[in-house]
């Protein structure tokens, strides 16, 4: 059955791979020259010259394709007011893991989501120095290079093993603030820390760079799980079209499902889990916007989880 956004899809695809090629020459020094710095409001940030060219690219094909959509970017929203209406949108971060483009570390993607009525539908993350395309639409699965569904049979086993049995993704994101940093890495420490019986509550943790990847990690099955605090929407819109379309779930901070109507709009949102198979595990951000404001919510709602 052909989706209603069969085509908006095939345009996404088709936008993340002209998005793509820019990135991918641009990676290998053949292209444009990046010209990375970093960004005003915060030093741990940075942006290129190479994400602000992908962004207009994009920006100008769709405006020339859907003259009346709205459109939401990581460049151009970046520390202005934005909103994401209940009119057609389109979410772009022309190049997560801009740090690692920056330093030759090849999980970089370019994401692109459609929202419409406030609802993610469509969902497209292309890392093109690997050449790793992920899509999905709402209702017909999640896809690697359009051919393979996701999770792939490599991917984890079905159900989800326990916590202490799972590869655990997150990224530190690029608040360097101490209490914030504290907090963040003591949650991390507890889950890798021996417990009383010997092992550790995740048998190892991932960090990649990019979010956008990250959950696309999650979908493929790599990855049981990824958290991170303060991700924004450009970051993961597309990713969590392709993870609910291979049947996981987002969860925000309130342990919510992180889409539209629950709040996903707002940014940042806090915290993300996503669960693979249906099984609820929920890394819960701290009360409030302070995640040093009880950090221990999240070990102990992993550990009431874990022992579902
Ligand atoms: C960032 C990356 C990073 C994550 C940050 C994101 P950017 O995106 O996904 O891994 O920790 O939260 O903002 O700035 O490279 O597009």
């Amino acid at each position: 059955q052909q989706s209603e956004y069969q085509e908006v899809l095939t345009f996404a695809i088709s936008l993340a791979q002209q998005g793509g090629e820019v990135i991918r020459q641009a990676f290998d020094g053949q292209g444009l020259a990046l010209n990375a710095r970093v960004k005003a409001d915060n030093p741990s940030d940075l942006v290129t010259a190479v994400d602000e060219y992908v962004e207009t690219l994009v920006f100008g094909k769709i405006k020339e394709r859907f003259p009346t959509h709205c459109l939401i970017g990581e460049e151009t929203a970046s520390g202005q007011p934005w909103k994401l209406t209940t009119d057609p949108t389109w979410i772009v971060d022309p190049v997560d893991g801009t740090t690692n483009f920056a330093q030759g570390f090849p999980f970089v993607a370019i994401s692109i989501a459609f929202a419409v009525d406030r609802e993610l539908v469509v969902g497209v993350v292309y890392n093109p120095i690997l050449d790793e395309l992920y899509s999905a639409c709402q209702g017909h699965g999640a896809w690697l290079n359009q051919t393979r569904r996701l999770p792939l049979p490599s991917g984890v086993p079905k159900p989800l093993p326990p916590l202490s049995q799972c590869l655990f993704g997150f990224e530190h994101g690029s608040d360097r603030t101490h209490s914030v940093l504290s907090s963040r890495l003591g949650s991390l420490a507890r889950l890798l820390e021996k417990t009383e019986n010997g092992g550790a509550q995740v048998r190892g943790m991932r960090c990649v760079g990019s979010g956008a990847l990250d959950m696309c990690l999650v979908a493929r099955g790599s990855l049981d799980l990824y958290w991170e605090i303060g991700s924004h929407l450009w970051d993961i819109a597309a990713g969590t079209v392709i993870v609910r379309e291979a049947g996981g779930m987002v969860v925000n901070g309130q342990g919510a499902f992180a889409n539209p109507q629950a709040g996903i709009p707002k940014e940042p949102v806090d915290e993300l889990a996503f669960d693979l198979m249906g099984r609820k595990y929920l890394a819960i951000r701290a009360a409030g916007s302070d995640p040093s404001a009880d950090p221990t919510l999240g070990r102990t709602s992993m550990r009431q989880l874990a022992s579902d």
